[in-house]
């Protein structure tokens, strides 16, 4: 089960006058201008956390923000200057109309002098956990030094919980009074409804690049779904594996196997597997337009890049009759205009349909932003975790959740 039993929100924590760590994802989109200055191109997972720490602001909270942002490389440059969080604390700052302050380090005497002058009601945000390399060794030693800044840990950073890094697992063992916040309590709600207890007929539509980046949640998928369409790049490798001929298309040869079995045991379980009967193909990426073929008929030297009306009209038809629907993973390279109609098209049906229907993050979310006005707001949840939310459909247990729940005890209290 893939419940909140046992994990206390913010609203039951002691927050007021106190320390309060929030681990938040922020590791948000960022652009280089020409300047060098990083601009954010989405902040959704900045406007998601909000409610979070308005709530600890008006609760009269000392806010202590903290999260990763990017792959920094170590041993160095450990603290490049392209991963700062600081386009994210002027952003945040914009957001909520305060100050934000910055600390040029997430431990140490910078973090703790600011940490410490900071009066009920102020907020700061400390340096980018990954500028030291025991954030994702999950160090006892650095947690002990985060664990000094505060009294009371909040975790709302859903999109890492299921890294088990020291700002997410290591700490939080360490603070007694620890918690999730309401972005980390919505978004194990509506997954765990998936998970758990989905109204049926459940179609799970799967798209993207590659099948062995989601081998794990089909399969875990298969023994819970009434119906499944693949789509995208991924949906060609299983084509390829009942013998159709896809010319240039990407197909991974050796997860061909694979697809069959996937589709044997989809048969054995009465899971309906849709597949697209129709593309949409051209002979580059960079074409400036692509054309209609059914699966068989793809012309010598071209790629599929999206899928086809047909196979538009029949994933709508199943998304009509479902009453849960998860969906993660393009339809298309719907980045390119001419390749984006089926991911749209997929994104407004799902908009219109009564079902429960939830998004895993990624790239699916990215492309229901772009679908069209008002699209994304008729969805039920979508997700602020790739990566997390398909390791939470698969069943596991995450690190950053599990830490949570009172029977994992405190091993000392906060400092
Ligand atoms: C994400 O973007 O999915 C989360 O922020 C986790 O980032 P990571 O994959 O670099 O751990």
């Amino acid at each position: 089960m893939t419940t909140l039993a046992g994990i206390t929100t913010i609203k039951d924590l002691p927050i007021e006058n106190k320390r309060v760590f929030i681990r938040v994802d922020f590791n948000v989109p960022l652009e280089e201008q020409p300047d060098g200055a990083q601009v954010i191109t989405d902040d959704a997972r900045i406007v998601q956390a909000l409610p979070t720490i308005r709530h600890a602001l008006e609760r009269g909270a000392r806010i202590i923000l903290a999260s990763h942002l990017g792959r920094p490389r170590h041993p160095s440059p450990s603290n490049d200057p392209k991963l700062s969080l600081e386009p994210c604390g002027s952003r945040l700052a914009e957001l909520l109309g305060v100050e934000v302050h910055m600390p040029e380090d997430c431990i140490g005497d910078a973090a703790k002098k600011v940490v410490f002058d900071l009066r009920p009601g102020q907020v700061c945000l400390l340096e980018n956990l990954r500028f030291h390399p025991e954030e994702e060794k999950n160090d006892d030693a650095f947690a002990q030094k985060l664990a000094e800044l505060c009294d009371v840990y909040v975790d709302d950073a859903f999109g890492a919980v299921h890294r088990a890094h020291a700002s997410v697992h290591a700490l939080p063992k360490l603070i007694r009074e620890r918690g999730c916040g309401f972005l980390l309590e919505k978004e194990i709600a509506a997954l765990s409804k998936i998970v758990d207890s989905p109204e049926r007929p459940f179609l799970a539509i799967l798209g993207g690049a590659k099948v062995s980046d989601k081998i794990a949640v089909l399969e875990s998928l298969l023994e819970r779904v009434n119906a499944l369409v693949i789509g995208g790049a991924m949906a060609n490798t299983f084509l390829a594996a009942q013998g159709v001929e896809l010319q240039a298309s990407k197909i991974e040869d050796d997860r061909r196997a694979l697809a069959r079995t996937i589709l044997d045991k989809a048969r054995e379980k009465k899971v309906t597997v849709l597949l697209p009967v129709d593309l949409v193909v051209a002979s580059n990426l960079h074409s400036p337009a692509g054309q209609v073929v059914d699966v068989g008929a793809v012309p010598e030297g071209h790629m599929a890049l999206d899928i086809g009306p047909k196979s538009v009209a029949l994933f709508e038809a199943a998304i009509a009759s479902a009453k849960t629907v998860f969906w993660n993973g393009p339809m298309g390279l719907f980045e390119r205009a001419p390749f984006a109609h089926g991911t749209f098209a997929v994104a407004r049906a799902l908009a219109e349909s009564s079902a429960f229907t939830v998004i895993g993050g990624g790239d699916s979310a990215a492309a229901v932003k772009d679908a069209g006005e008002g699209v994304a707001a008729k969805f039920s949840h979508i997700s602020t975790g790739g990566g997390a939310s398909l390791e939470l459909i698969e069943g596991k247990k995450l690190p950053g959740i599990e830490v949570l729940r009172r029977q994992e005890s405190a091993t000392s209290s906060s400092v």
